[in-house]
């Protein structure tokens, strides 16, 4: 038996400092369907934050999941309920971070070490809130890299009602490599993903790390129930072009003009709002990303859109060079 219907078919990873609710926009954009995660919030930042700041988003980006972080099983608790109160279709807990920051903190991946604790913060949080709470973890850390363990840690969270698995398709090692090393060194083991999937059917797997094309996913989906796309997506959001026909059956072709004209819209919104220029526009980016104009897109972007007194204009000025050869086209 599998749980339907299934939001995590493809979703787009949390990543701190990218995946804001700017750059969440600009993936609604591409694709209507793909489940959408925020970056790691703490729960102390939820309870004692700005909250407009943190939480805010827009009614557009639906479906949206909060990932909390933490390892306190009452302020986890408050802090879902207060995600759900903002709207959040899923709460998700990090179990995955290796930063020295979240070390620190005794959460994200050290917390793969105690299952115990894992499962009351994931208990307490389910309690507190009727929408989905799941994990985000990875294979195991440092020397735990055990299918047995593994299985025994999914086995306990499922033991307190977690149904969904995130699981980012390798260890990370606590000591002596960067978050980034962490998404890159070692090694990733899909099989494993796979095998979760075969022994424990009736609960929900997605699997993440290093996926970079529909393709791809298409492949695993296969093998498990969803696929996460992380980097790939920020690196050119256009990867999720055919999503919407190919995996939710919506009749839709995203265009990157429009997508533009859309997002340029929007900042102009934002920046009404108050929101600086730049930190709508550093996500627009890779919107031209192997096109014919695009590095000069990038480029007048990075030069223009990040000066002090810069205007949504420039956005538009820049779009004039990049449409350029469409109107000639249109014109000829
Ligand atoms: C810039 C950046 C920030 C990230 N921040 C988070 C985070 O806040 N929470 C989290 O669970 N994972 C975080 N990750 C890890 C991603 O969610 C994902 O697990 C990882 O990048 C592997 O997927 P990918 O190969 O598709 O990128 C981050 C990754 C990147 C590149």
């Amino acid at each position: 038996m599998s749980l339907s219907p299934n939001p995590h078919l493809l979703s787009v990873a949390p990543m701190m400092d990218w995946t804001d609710r700017h750059f969440r926009y600009l993936v609604r954009q591409v694709s209507r369907g793909v489940l959408l995660y925020t970056e790691m919030v703490t729960d102390r930042a939820v309870l004692h934050g700005n909250r407009p700041r943190l939480l805010g988003f827009d009614p557009l980006e639906h479906p949206v999941a909060l990932q909390l972080g933490g390892c306190d099983p009452a302020l986890l608790a408050q802090a879902a309920r207060v995600g759900e109160e903002w709207g959040y279709d899923e709460v998700n807990l990090n179990l995955g971070c290796p930063s020295e920051r979240v070390q620190g903190g005794g959460f994200g991946a050290c917390l793969m070490k105690e299952p115990d604790l894992v499962a009351e913060c994931l208990a307490a949080m389910r309690e507190a809130v009727g929408v989905p709470v799941t994990a985000k973890h990875r294979l195991g850390v440092d020397e735990l890299e055990d299918y047995g363990y593994l299985a025994r840690w999914v086995e306990k969270l499922a033991g307190v009602g977690v149904e969904v698995f995130i699981v980012h398709a390798r260890k990370a090692w606590l000591k002596g490599l960067s978050p980034k090393e962490n998404r890159e060194i070692p090694e990733l083991r899909y099989g494993w993903v796979y095998r979760l999937k075969q022994d424990f059917p009736h609960l929900r797997f997605v699997l993440n790390g290093g996926v970079r094309t529909l393709d791809e996913a298409a492949a695993h989906l296969a093998h498990v129930d969803g696929v996460m796309l992380g980097r790939a997506v920020y690196d050119d959001p256009f990867v999720l072009e055919h999503a919407d026909a190919r995996f939710y059956g919506l009749e839709r072709q995203p265009a990157r003009l429009e997508v533009a004209r859309a997002m340029i819209r929007y900042t102009e919104a934002q920046v009404e709002q108050g929101v600086p220029l730049w930190a709508v526009a550093r996500h627009l980016l890779n919107l031209f990303k192997n096109q014919r104009r695009g590095k000069l897109w990038r480029r007048l972007l990075s030069e223009r859109a990040n000066r002090a007194g810069a205007t949504p204009e420039v956005l538009w000025e820049a779009l004039e060079h990049i449409a350029a050869p469409e109107l000639e086209a249109a014109a000829g």
